[in-house]
């Protein structure tokens, strides 16, 4: 009997240790203001469905915010949405939506079915959420929003 007690809390420790990394590395998404820098823009409410970005699996957003900046014009402000591999700093390939806006109001919201890249795990990876304009091959922020995707495991 003490022998079969002693086992299972080795068995239990050991799937404690073992579940540990995998917990780690699956992140609920958690959005806050951009840290980019340059003009002033707002910082955009996002609710995404699943919580959790899978690879090859829709994530539902909802993006809404009241712009004190600038103003939304039909067809030419756009909601862009991407991945970035936070090793380099590029944009995940196949990874970024855009969508117009249809209509100027404000504050606004606005839906975006978004299909998950492959995610280069287990490296470090940000969403990005962007309502703004794309001027010379930038893209203006209008209003902003990000969440780390995934960190590497022990941060
Ligand atoms: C997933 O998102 C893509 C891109 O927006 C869309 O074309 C596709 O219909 C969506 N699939 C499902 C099952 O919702």
């Amino acid at each position: 009997m003490k022998n079969f007690i002693f086992v299972s809390i080795l068995l239990a420790l050991l799937l404690t240790v073992n579940a540990a990394p995998f917990q780690l590395n699956k992140r609920v998404l958690n959005f806050h203001a951009c840290l980019t820098h340059g003009p002033p823009y707002d910082v955009l409410n996002v609710r995404a469905v699943p919580r959790s970005p899978v690879s090859g699996v829709n994530v539902s957003f909802t993006v809404s915010g009241s712009l004190t900046q600038h103003v939304i014009t039909r067809h030419r402000t756009l909601l862009e949405i991407w991945y970035q591999d936070d090793v380099t700093g590029d944009r995940i390939p196949g990874g970024t939506y855009q969508e117009y806006f249809t209509n100027s109001a404000n504050p606004f919201t606005i839906s975006a079915n978004v299909l998950t890249p492959h995610l280069p795990r287990p490296r470090q990876t940000t969403l990005f959420v962007v309502v703004g304009e794309h001027s010379q091959a930038h893209l203006i922020p209008f209003g902003c929003a990000q969440s780390l995707v995934d960190a590497r495991p022990g941060r």
